[in-house]
This record gives structure tokens, C-alpha cells and sequence, in this order.
């Protein structure tokens, strides 16, 4: 549970260290400087939505390939469980959660027993395979983000009943919302499957998963989100199934599935400057780049300890995600550690720890956590 986060509070609280032993001697007063993450803001909830990068087993009871509640998914986590999390351990929302000292894991909304404190500090209610285009979620049986929604307003609800209406806005107040979604409609459904691909280029694919964004972010302003942290698109065209669907003998990155999540990136960030414009809808929505950090642990892994960077650890690591990556026909490989990905897919836990610490360095601030 050190994180970026705590490192960075240490060092603002060294700051405060030094200016209050400065006021101290001008004032020749000596008061002691309180200290530690209780002086940092307070986060009162993270609430999330999006794919399988912040699903932590809302999948598990759907009738769907797109699982990771088995071997050896979890293989890392405490008791080495799969609990539907897409990794060999934590994944980004537990690490946000973790970060801004709310809890350690964030659980998913579907299929687990909340306690009332877990309800009141958030859950994510993100599906793995999900996305921006209605169509995407349709085709693998997972949870539309437009579910999602309906599931949110049913859990604030819930929210009423265990703190009544006023510590309920207090509480979504002081969320932090995060989205994450777009990687399947790029590499699934426009990429791997014909129903798209047929009918759109690049660039118009692109408008209509916008298209989606912005009806989503106006249906999670409609329903008091104050902060939103919006999450862009990875260069999916280095993840290894892509290399291997797309990438010749080599498994390269495939640069035009690179651009077509560059051209999103762009596109959605304009969208986003210009929703952020209506400061009464949207006074903190920010943009959070996840491209550059996750191309540079692709190119240049051995800076963060990493030899192999195309390859996932489970199987082959070159095609098997969800239920093609199963313990039981399986092998997984010998140093987890050594992996960017963990399945052809997602990364590992290190990987998203290096991820998320990017994200608390580059873009809390803007947050205003
Ligand atoms: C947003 O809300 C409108 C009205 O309820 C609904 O028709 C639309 O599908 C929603 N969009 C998304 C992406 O959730």
C-alpha cells in the first residue's frame, strides 16, 4: 500500500515540516506540525465504470466467455483467489482506492455481500468487455455502460437507506468517478469482428464511439458526479493477442490499430475540453493518458525491471484471455514479475502498479485530490 500517493503526501507533508518549522522560528512559538495521509483531502468514495481493466468480477455471474474467476487468474492476489479481477493480482481501481487512502480493494457492485462501509466508500461497476459502442457489450453478453448506470442509481439508493440524503450527496460529492472503456469496440468489434468493419472506416468508427462518450459523461453529470477522471485509450495494437492477430512473424505492434486508439485519444480529448466548458455540468472532468506510459513499459520495459513485454504469462501468452486462459490446459509462466501482460490482453499487476502511479503523478493534482 505505498503507492505514489503516499510517497508524494510524505513529501508534501516534509513541505509542511519545513514551512511550519520557518513560521515557528519567525514566531518563536514552537506548535508541533501534524503529519501522515489524515492531513491529505479526503476522498469520500471511488466510483467506477468500464471494461475489464476496472472490473473486479462484476462477470462472474453472466453467461459469458469474458471471465477471470478462475486459475490462474488471481494466482497473486491474498489467497491467491480469482475473484473475476483480469490479472494475477490487483487491478487499477484497487491501487486508485488504495492511493487515495479510501480502502484496499474496490468490489465489484455485482455478486459479493457488502458491508454498509463498503457500499458508502464505492464499488465499480465496470464489465470486462464492455464499451462505447451499444453494440460491444451485445455481442459478448456483458454489462452495457448504460447497465451500469441503471445499477449505479439503484446502488445511491441503496446509499439513502444506510445514510440517509444528506451524507449521500456528501458522499457523491466527494467521489472520485472514473471511466474506462473503448479497448473492446477497438480491438473486438471493429478489429476482430465483421459487423462494424463493414459498414465504417477508422475515423467514423471513432465518431460513434464518441458519440457514446458524451451521452455517457452527460448521464453521469445528470446524476451529481462533481469529479470524473476519464480514462484514454492504451496503444491496443502492442497488447500480444493484437501483435498476433495483426502484427506478421514478428508480432510488431500493428501501427494502424496504434492510430485508430490515437485518433480516439485526440478526438476524445477535444470532447472532453469542450464539455469541460460547462463548468456548472462539469467542474472537474479530466483527461487521464494512459497511452504514452503503457507504450513506454512496451518499449522500454527493462527500465522498470521488466525482459518480456509482448508475451503474457498465462499459456503461450501470445492469444489466451478469459476462458482461453485457464490453469487447467494452462501453464502459466516461471517469473510473473519479469511481465508486462499477464494474459495476451491485461497487464499484470506490477505493470498496473507502475500505471496507476503514472496517473497519481500526472493527473490528481488536476482531480483536486
Ligand atoms: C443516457 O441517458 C439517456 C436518457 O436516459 C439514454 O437514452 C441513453 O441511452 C443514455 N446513454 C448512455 C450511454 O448511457
Amino acid at each position: 500500500m505505498h503507492t505514489s500517493m503516499t510517497r508524494r503526501t510524505a513529501t508534501a507533508c516534509q513541505w509542511r515540516v519545513v514551512a511550519a518549522a520557518v513560521v515557528a522560528a519567525l514566531a518563536m512559538a514552537a506548535t508541533p506540525a501534524r503529519c501522515g495521509t489524515q492531513g491529505a483531502k479526503k476522498v469520500s468514495a471511488v466510483i467506477v465504470f468500464g471494461d475489464s481493466i476496472m472490473d473486479p468480477g462484476n462477470n462472474n455471474g453472466l453467461h459469458t466467455v469474458v471471465k477471470a474467476n478462475h486459475a490462474p487468474y488471481g494466482k497473486d492476489f491474498a489467497g491467491h483467489v480469482a475473484t473475476g479481477r483480469f490479472s494475477n493480482g490487483l487491478i487499477p481501481t484497487d491501487f486508485i482506492a488504495q492511493g487515495l487512502n479510501v480502502k484496499q480493494l474496490l468490489p465489484p457492485y455485482l455478486g459479493v455481500q457488502h458491508t454498509p462501509e463498503d457500499l458508502l466508500t464505492g464499488v465499480s461497476f465496470a464489465s470486462g468487455a464492455t464499451g462505447f459502442d451499444p453494440l460491444t457489450p451485445v455481442i459478448v453478453g456483458v454489462i452495457s455502460l448504460e447497465q451500469q448506470l441503471a445499477y449505479y442509481d439503484e446502488y445511491r439508493s441503496k446509499l439513502m437507506g444506510i445514510a440517509g440524503e444528506e451524507e449521500t450527496k456528501r458522499i457523491i460529492d466527494g467521489a472520485l468517478f472514473v471511466v474506462c472503456a473503448g479497448t473492446d469496440d477497438i480491438a473486438n468489434t471493429y478489429y476482430t469482428t465483421p459487423f462494424r468493419s463493414a459498414e465504417y472506416d477508422v475515423p467514423s468508427y471513432v465518431d460513434l464511439l464518441l458519440v457514446g462518450v458524451e451521452s455517457f459523461l452527460r448521464n453521469v453529470s445528470a446524476r451529481g458526479a462533481k469529479r470524473i477522471g476519464f480514462v484514454g485509450l492504451p496503444p491496443i495494437g502492442c497488447v500480444p493477442s493484437q501483435r498476433t492477430l495483426g502484427g506478421g512473424p514478428h508480432r510488431s505492434c500493428v501501427p494502424e490499430r496504434n492510430a485508430a486508439a490515437q485518433l480516439y485519444n485526440t478526438k476524445v480529448q477535444e470532447l472532453i475540453r469542450e464539455l469541460g466548458k460547462d463548468t456548472a455540468a462539469f467542474p472537474t472532468l479530466v483527461y487521464i493518458d494512459i497511452y504514452t506510459v503503457i507504450q513506454d513499459l512496451v518499449d522500454h520495459g527493462e527500465r522498470y525491471g521488466f525482459t518480456e513485454t509482448t508475451r503474457g504469462c498465462c499459456s503461450t501468452g501470445t492469444v489466451e484471455v478469459a476462458v482461453l486462459c485457464d490453469a487447467r490446459f494452462a501453464p502459466v509462466c516461471d517469473d510473473v514479475s519479469q511481465h508486462v501482460f499477464f494474459d495476451s490482453y491485461h497487464p499484470t499487476q506490477r505493470a498496473y502498479k507502475v500505471i496507476v502511479d503514472y496517473i497519481f503523478d500526472h493527473y490528481m493534482q488536476f482531480l483536486h485530490l
